[in-house]
């Protein structure tokens, strides 16, 4: 459309265009079988927002542009729920299970009793309205009768339809839902690794991120958080009539909505236990957090018969499982020096099996986190696992009587070097940087990390080792080292010495991106380190940037800018670095090729998402990356919907399997030349 189109002819575009984008919306994200690429959706997409920005009256709030979050609110609003969100009644017990079928069965005597069990979600609980089949409010649990109103985060929920489908189940009048807002795991690890690598707290678990995010001011950042959201009751429905709990799913399921794939319908306490038995076993596999099953009696009607107290329906009971969170005590508290020189208070607690792991160390996070918990040496704590994540002390258990140590009191001083700690908001940092040994641990193990310069063999035991041994007083002595000088170390032999000799060599050619990241300054992790190279181009540009000059990139804020500026400032950083780019050869990154530096969507491969797993025979990762990153293509470390292409070398891991369920391209090295071929011939 070139020419100013005439008001109806847009309107009717954008009702075209918005009921196609729906459409793609649900194929990709409710039935995982997209027909069209992500640059085709994208081409939608965008001929939308233009036709939206030329005709701003024209742009509903339910539009397919609107997923992208907007200004920040002031706060959030307690709205009343459209019935009330009850609780449901629950125990780790299958004798109290059995009460509960027993009762039902004997308050509806005579009647066939019919069970639906799901999966018991362990997010946050939600609750949806839609008029005429469109989303006009999203809100918290709250107390159940109250919640906060949170509608424009919900709106950047990718599996919350905007509107929902008519097929041949028509949209209701009214629709009040009730869901559970998740995050993936494999998005719940993505993110604590993008927290982590930016220096940031990661959160406990998938819950507290979810609900976290939901509840966010700015709907912007939500819509960077990577939530998902199933359905599985109805509060109010008007226009049509449900009866079973069955046919719910199936509705909802209709209207476009998430529901999950897990629920069956079942007669007897046997079965269910079987099924509880079962979804326990698979518990860590089903890529999302659960923490029981939810049995609901399948006949609507029927349930209106036994009613529900103030607190839960009568038709329902949550039968769960072991908890990962056991009691234990705690035997001392430790500050632990990071790499960053964060020092962290540290529980050293009676070890523990929690979920088939033994825990004896558990995060306590900062001192204003130690006491606000109020947490001391002797005390009784419950801890926490979930997933992958490290250990938290979720509270401390009150033993009325029992005398109690003193308060844990941050050391004045860093343990490892001695050196005065100063305090930033409620962290300690020791400042002494590249020259105290903890931290050296840290920084030296960072600097040989995956996606700094990948030194393979130089894990946190060989760098502790480096460091104890005085091998390794300062970063650059790393490139000095001779196999002789590792052959007497614990753990090496003539090969292995040689080795990451070799491999230190070999990483010392390295691009800037991947150096600057392996610096490990605050708050700079592998996206705002590439960003940084690909617009200045020259790691000399970089240091040389003022905080203005950093903050115009996209990305970077205010305290990103002020952190590299001190890191680059310092004295003895600049001593370090002068010694460290003797010894190393930067490759440096094209920088972009106009002013705005967004010269990546004119490159062949922009917008394509690349995954490598096992290795190359004629690469490295390193070039590998570099090659495909040239051509515009971003290079990612887990395989989603969204991937483009899983290149897999030799020995794959799971990542093969992963790319072959979701249907991801996947190529080998031959491809891989061919596709880098083909690229650089257009490029
Ligand atoms: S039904 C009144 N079904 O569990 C019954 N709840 O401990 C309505 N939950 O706050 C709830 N998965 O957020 C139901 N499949 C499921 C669920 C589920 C998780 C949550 C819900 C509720 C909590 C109660």
């Amino acid at each position: 459309m070139n020419a100013k189109p005439s008001r109806r002819q847009a309107a009717e575009r954008v009702e075209e265009l918005s009921a196609e984008l729906r459409h793609h919306e649900y194929l990709y994200h409710v039935k995982d079988a997209p027909e069209i690429s992500d640059a085709a959706y994208d081409e939608l997409f965008h001929q939308l927002k233009a036709l939206e920005e030329q005709f701003p009256e024209l742009l509903s709030p339910d539009s397919p542009t609107q997923r992208v979050g907007g200004a920040p609110l002031p706060g959030l609003e307690t709205v009343e729920h459209t019935a009330a969100m009850l609780s449901l009644d629950s125990s780790q017990d299958a004798a109290l299970l059995r009460r509960f079928d027993a009762r039902l069965r004997k308050a509806l005597a005579g009647a066939e009793i019919r069970y639906v069990v799901e999966p018991k979600l362990d997010g946050a609980s939600l609750e949806l309205v839609y008029e005429e089949g469109r989303l006009i409010r999203g809100v918290t649990r709250g107390d159940g009768r109250t919640g906060e109103e949170v509608t424009v985060n919900v709106r950047t929920i990718p599996s919350v339809p905007l509107r929902l489908r008519n097929t041949d189940r028509p949209v209701p009048r009214l629709l009040a839902l009730r869901g559970e807002v998740i995050m993936l795991a494999s998005a719940f690890e993505a993110l604590n690794e993008r927290l982590i690598q930016a220096g940031k707290e990661p959160f406990a678990n998938p819950r507290n991120a979810a609900a976290g995010a939901l509840r966010q001011l700015d709907s912007r950042i939500v819509a960077q958080r990577p939530l998902a959201t199933y359905a599985y009751d109805v509060l109010v429905v008007e226009g049509t009539q449900l009866k079973t709990q069955w046919e719910v799913l199936a509705a909802m399921r209709d209207w476009g909505l998430w529901v999950n794939a897990e629920p069956r319908r079942l007669t007897t306490v046997e079965e269910i236990l079987a099924y509880h038995k079962n979804l326990e076993d698979r518990r860590d596999d089903l890529g999302y957090e659960i923490d029981g099953i939810v049995i609901k009696l399948d006949d609507i009607e029927l349930r209106q018969r036994l009613g529900s107290t103030s607190h839960h329906p009568r038709w329902a009971y949550a039968y769960k499982f072991p908890p990962r969170r056991e009691v234990t005590r705690i035997l001392g508290i430790l500050a632990s020096v990071g790499r960053t020189g964060r020092v962290t208070p540290v529980a050293i607690m009676n070890p523990v099996e929690i979920g088939g792991v033994t825990v004896s160390r558990a995060t306590l996070h900062n001192r204003e986190e130690v006491a606000r918990k109020d947490v001391r040496v002797g005390d009784k704590v419950r801890v926490e696992r979930a997933g992958d994540v490290i250990p938290q002390v979720v509270e401390r258990i009150d033993e009325p009587g029992r005398e109690r140590a003193e308060p844990f009191r941050m050391p004045a001083t860093c343990p490892s070097c001695d050196t005065p700690l100063v305090e930033r908001g409620p962290f300690s940092i020791c400042p002494n940087a590249f020259a105290c040994p903890a931290q050296l641990v840290g920084r030296l193990f960072h600097f040989g990390s995956r996606h700094a310069l990948d030194i393979e063999g130089l894990g946190e035991e060989t760098a502790t080792l480096f460091v104890q041994t005085g091998l390794v007083k300062q970063l650059p002595d790393l490139f000095d080292l001779t196999p002789d000088q590792l052959l007497p170390l614990e753990g090496f032999a003539a090969k292995s010495a040689t080795n990451l000799v070799e491999g230190i060599d070999k990483a010392a050619h390295v691009e800037v991106a991947r150096f600057l990241f392996g610096l490990g300054i605050p708050e700079v992790g592998t996206t705002v380190a590439r960003d940084l190279a690909r617009h200045f181009g020259t790691f000399a540009a970089i240091r040389a940037a003022s905080e203005e000059q950093l903050r115009a990139i996209d990305g970077v804020g205010p305290r990103m800018s002020e952190e590299i500026t001190t890191f680059f400032a310092d004295e003895h950083n600049a001593q370090l670095l002068d010694r460290l780019l003797s010894k190393v050869h930067l490759i440096e990154t094209e920088p972009a090729k106009n002013a705005e530096g967004n010269e990546a969507g004119d490159l062949p491969l922009a917008g394509t998402k690349v995954v490598f797993t096992g290795g190359l025979p004629h690469f490295t990762r390193q070039e590998a990356k570099a090659k495909i990153e040239a051509l515009g293509a971003r290079v990612v470390s887990s395989v989603s919907k969204k991937t483009t292409y899983v290149i897999v070398g030799e020995d794959p891991g799971s990542k093969l399997a992963k790319a072959q369920k979701l249907g991801v391209e996947v190529l080998d090295e031959a491809g891989f030349v061919a596709l880098v071929e083909d690229g650089e011939r257009k490029g």
